[in-house]
């Protein structure tokens, strides 16, 4: 059984996505378990979309922690005792320290073609930038933000008459197709 731990931070569709296509399911005789779904935000929809798979997400909730350094402590501490050996972030908003990047094998999800439009606005900036395409990246995680090295990337062709919601609508089947194939191409390795 691959063991592997989710990451989020808010509405977690890609959570579910995960949870749906990978949990419990067997690949080429690899069985592939979500053995932890942690959450730095109590309110976050992504709890309801754990507890549907019947997985309580553990809460670590940033506010209550002084620095990011005892934050990340805690992530670290919960992962390593779930026997994750791969830890996935999909759409998990914090800034990670070495405490954390340090200790933890982990992935990121990000919904842009990087280096381009690292942060929190990356949708908006590509949406508004003059590329003809947009994208989404899976990367490994480290120190910098969205900086880890890129394991693969995927994009689309951007209409000139399309909205924000059908670009961030392509961006996220992207992701919901391309997140799940690299977590099962990682743990076949
Ligand atoms: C996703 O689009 C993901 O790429 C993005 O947050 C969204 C989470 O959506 N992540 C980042 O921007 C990381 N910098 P979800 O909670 O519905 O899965």
């Amino acid at each position: 059984m691959k063991k592997i731990a989710i990451l989020f931070s808010g509405s977690g569709t890609n959570l579910e996505n995960l949870l749906e296509k990978l949990h419990l399911k067997e690949f080429n005789g690899m069985k592939i378990e979500v053995v932890s779904t942690i959450c730095n935000n109590p309110n976050a929809k992504g709890v309801e979309k754990s507890r549907k798979f019947g997985i309580e997400p553990v809460i670590i909730n940033n506010k209550e922690y002084s620095s990011r350094e005892e934050f990340d402590a805690k992530l670290v501490d919960v992962v390593k005792n779930s026997g994750a050996e791969l830890t996935i972030l999909a759409g998990f908003m914090r800034f990670l320290t070495p405490v954390f990047v340090n200790n933890i094998k982990a992935i990121n999800l990000h919904p842009s073609l990087l280096p381009l439009f690292k942060g929190a606005h990356a949708i908006e900036e590509s949406y508004n930038s003059n590329m003809k395409v947009g994208g989404i990246t899976v990367h490994y995680v480290n120190q910098e933000l969205d900086g880890g090295a890129i394991i693969a990337q995927r994009c689309f062709q951007k209409q000139s008459n399309m909205s924000l919601e059908s670009f961030e609508e392509k961006i996220h089947k992207l992701e919901y197709e391309l997140l799940p194939e690299v977590v099962i191409e990682l743990l076949s390795k």
